[in-house]
C-alpha cells in the first residue's frame, strides 16, 4: 500500500540555527517513529545540518525544494541533483507553483528535473494545481491533467511508481483559504483515475497524492480522512513545531 506522508516545505524561511531548533523541537515530540513518513523540505544551505539531525530517526526524511534541470555546468547559483544526493536529500520538490509562476519553469524543464532526480535515486514530489480563474470556470481537472501529461506521463510505469504527487491549488497556497475536504478528494480521485488510465489501476493505487494549500492543525484531520488524500505538503504551518507536530499526528491509519 502507498505510504502516508506529511512534508513541511519551509520555502525561503529559517536560518541555520532557527532551522535546527525547529527540527529538534519536532523530533523531541516523537518518542516513537510517526505512523507514516515525515519529510522536511528545507533551503539548500540547511540540508546537510538538518540531515544530520534526522539521520538516526526512522520515519523522518530530508528533501530539497528544487533542483536544476541540467546535470552540471556553467549555471551560476544553481544546484544539481548530484549535489542534493551528496548531502543526503532523499526527496526533491519539483514544479511548485511558486517556481512555475516566479521563475517561469516550463513543463519541459520540469520533466527534465523529474528524469534527473529519478536517475540519481531521489524521489520527486511533483506539484500540480490550478489557479483560481481556472477553478471558477470549472476546468480544474483538465488543467491539472495537462500538467501531469506534460511533465510526468513520459515516465515508464516503474519510474512513475517512484513519484509522489502533491496537489496544491494555487488559490489555497498561503491564502488561508483551504480546499474543502470534498474538493481535495474530488481532485485526488480524478488524478488517480488519470494514473489508472495512463498506467494501470494497480500503479494508481501505489502513488501517494498529497494535498497542499493552507493545510493546518485544524483542517488536517478532515483532509487526511479522505480516501485518496495520502498526506500533506505543508507551508506556513510547518514553521511552528507544535502545529507541524499536530499535523503529523493527524496522519490517517
Ligand atoms: P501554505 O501551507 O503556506 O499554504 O503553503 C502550501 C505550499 O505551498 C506547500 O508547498
Amino acid at each position: 500500500m502507498r505510504p502516508f506522508i506529511v512534508a513541511g516545505n519551509w520555502k525561503m524561511n529559517k536560518t541555520l540555527e532557527e532551522g535546527k531548533a525547529l527540527v529538534r523541537e519536532v523530533l523531541a515530540r516523537f518518542d516513537q517513529p510517526p505512523y507514516g513518513l515525515v519529510v522536511f523540505a528545507v533551503p539548500f544551505p540547511l540540508l546537510q545540518a538538518v540531515g544530520a539531525l534526522l539521520s538516526e530517526r526512522p520515519g523522518f526524511s530530508l528533501a530539497a525544494q528544487n533542483c536544476h534541470h541540467e546535470e552540471k555546468g556553467a549555471y551560476t547559483g544553481e544546484v544539481s541533483v548530484d549535489m542534493l544526493a551528496s548531502v543526503g536529500a532523499k526527496y526533491v520538490i519539483i514544479g511548485h507553483s511558486e517556481r512555475r509562476q516566479y521563475f517561469r519553469e516550463s513543463h519541459e524543464q520540469l520533466a527534465r528535473k523529474v528524469n534527473l532526480a529519478l536517475s540519481r535515486g531521489l524521489t520527486p514530489i511533483f506539484c500540480c494545481g490550478e489557479p483560481l480563474s481556472v477553478r471558477e470556470r470549472n476546468n480544474h481537472v483538465s488543467y491539472v491533467a495537462r500538467q501531469l501529461r506534460a511533465s510526468l506521463f513520459h515516465l515508464s510505469e516503474a519510474d512513475m511508481c517512484r513519484v509522489v504527487i502533491a496537489y496544491e491549488p494555487v488559490w489555497a497556497i498561503g491564502t488561508g483559504k483551504t480546499a474543502t475536504a470534498d474538493q481535495a478528494q474530488e481532485m485526488h480521485a480524478a488524478l488517480r483515475t488519470l494514473l489508472a488510465r495512463r498506467y494501470s489501476p494497480n500503479t494508481a493505487q501505489l502513488i501517494p497524492i498529497l494535498y497542499g494549500g493552507s493545510c493546518n492543525a485544524q483542517n488536517a484531520p478532515d483532509l487526511f480522512q479522505q480516501p485518496d488524500v495520502d498526506g500533506g505538503l505543508i507551508g506556513g504551518a510547518s514553521l511552528k513545531a507544535e502545529e507541524f507536530s499536530a499535523i503529523i499526528r493527524a496522519m490517517r491509519f
